[in-house]
């Protein structure tokens, strides 16, 4: 008896028929195709060869974007405020915090070997000092559950959302965010490093500073993110009659890429003065960047967004590369190529994107990889399974070539919550009803499990 079966109240046996009932459900009128991409899939597994031995091979969440009700953070109270830029409410989410045991049966029956989420800092240090054993108690049964199932746990420390009382103070930006942060990894680790197989310090660290450069449908002409977040955040200052008032996603750039590379360094430190073996790295966000025909500032882009980070990178164990598409690099980044495919998140369909990235980054920094995010948001599952079919061909190519890739983690278990866009780009394997948080596994789903399973494409 395992405890995601006592914990959930059924078996195992029956989580099974039900998810396939979810299957046949959710994929009406699509079995069909799914079960041809399962043929195709095998097909290929005979013609491509095998994955290395113990390659990772994933689904990954965040806290803030699945659990529900992350009332402490910076981003719910965001959310409720007048004129918020948040689409939707976060509200229960996937109610992930209760409902973890199945999802992870769930992950482990699919055929992946690899679970990676993320802590809650609001929830383990609701005010500055006092650290919740309740709350820490329950990430280790996360934890814990996903031994039982034989997953590797990747774990992340921070991923964009942070205390209120931290954001208040300025978040990144305060002097003392690094120290800060040090104490809540060392009071982690101490808790659950030994569940834990890959710690990460900090999710996509580098996007304060990639905001400058992205050009995204909705922002203002002529406005970097950057700017647009900006200049938002003079008013929530008001509104939350907090001068200091910073986070990841509204503060300077420049001075957010200060704080979180010394949070890192302290955090890592920390993390290892409490366990030394424990592979400790971080998850960069990567765009496979290409110089547009003319003027193009693509070296001055990766100095300015990667540069740093890349660097921090060989220091670490590990390196998590977080890669979705292209962007080509003008003055700027340019707007899809016309005529392109887009996604619901209106990037180019371009699954090219890992192979280029894992070579890129493991040629500078000389450090293991793990694709520790790749997805696509679109409602049309059939070109999600084109996406990771061809996402994975690629890194076998770079494999082939010698590239230390260790895992791939699909980004994401469940659609959930997008951040500023909501409930409406779904990235999921598995369909989530936010009314009566019935889990729907989708074709796409199957298709990358077996694909786990076997190893091989
Ligand atoms: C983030 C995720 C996000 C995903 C898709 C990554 O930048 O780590 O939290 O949901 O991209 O946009």
């Amino acid at each position: 008896m395992e405890l995601g079966e006592r914990t959930l109240g059924i078996s195992r046996r029956e989580l099974l028929r039900r998810a396939s009932a979810a299957v046949a459900v959710g994929a009406m009128g699509k079995l069909a195709f799914g079960e041809a991409a399962i043929e195709a899939s095998s097909a290929a597994a005979k013609a491509g060869g095998a994955f290395p031995e113990k390659f990772l091979w994933g689904c990954a969440t965040a806290a803030y974007q699945v659990e529900g009700n992350d009332t402490n953070t910076d981003l719910w109270m965001l959310e409720y405020l007048p004129g918020s830029m948040f689409k939707d409410h976060s509200g229960d989410a996937c109610n992930h915090y209760h409902l973890y045991p199945q999802d992870i049966a769930m992950l482990a029956d699919l055929g992946f070997n690899t679970y990676r989420f993320s802590l809650e800092w609001a929830r383990i240090e609701p005010e500055e000092g006092f650290f919740s054993n309740a709350e820490l108690d329950h990430y280790r049964r996360m934890l814990a559950v996903c031994h039982e199932h034989g997953l590797t746990t990747l774990l992340t420390y921070s991923h964009f959302s942070m205390p209120r009382w931290f954001a208040m103070k300025g978040g990144w930006e305060n002097p003392q965010a690094a120290d800060l942060f040090a104490r809540f990894c060392e009071k982690a680790t101490r808790h659950l490093g030994d569940l834990v197989d890959y710690a990460s310090t900090l999710n996509e660290p580098d996007i304060p500073q990639l905001l400058n450069w992205l050009d995204l449908p909705g922002v203002a002409a002529g406005m970097t993110v950057a700017q647009m977040m900006q200049a938002g955040l003079a008013n929530v200052r008001k509104q939350v009659n907090a001068p200091q008032f910073s986070n990841f996603f509204m503060g300077d750039g420049k001075r957010n890429r200060e704080g979180l590379l010394a949070a890192h360094a302290k955090g890592r430190d920390a993390m290892k003065s409490v366990r030394p073996a424990m592979p400790v790295g971080f998850n960069l966000a990567m765009q496979d960047d290409q110089a547009a025909p003319e003027g193009s500032h693509l070296e001055e882009k990766r100095a300015d967004v990667y540069g740093p980070w890349l660097e921090a990178a060989r220091h670490c164990d590990y390196l998590g590369v977080q890669t979705y598409s292209r962007s080509l690099v003008g003055t700027k980044d340019l707007p899809p190529p016309k005529g392109a495919e887009l996604t619901q998140t209106g990037m180019e369909f371009y699954p090219e994107c890992v192979e280029h990235v894992v070579r890129y980054a493991a040629k500078e920094t000389g450090v293991p990889i793990i694709v520790t995010e790749n997805g696509i948001a679109t409602e049309d599952d059939t070109r999600r399974v084109a996406y990771y079919q061809q996402a994975l061909a690629g890194v076998k190519r770079a494999i082939d070539d010698g590239v230390d890739v260790r895992g791939y983690v699909a980004w994401s278990l469940m659609d959930n919550f997008e951040w500023m866009s909501g409930y409406t780009p779904k990235f999921g394997l598995v369909a989530v009803d936010l009314k009566t948080q019935r889990r729907t596994i989708k074709p796409s789903a199957t298709v990358l499990g077996n694909i786990a399973r076997r190893n091989a494409l």
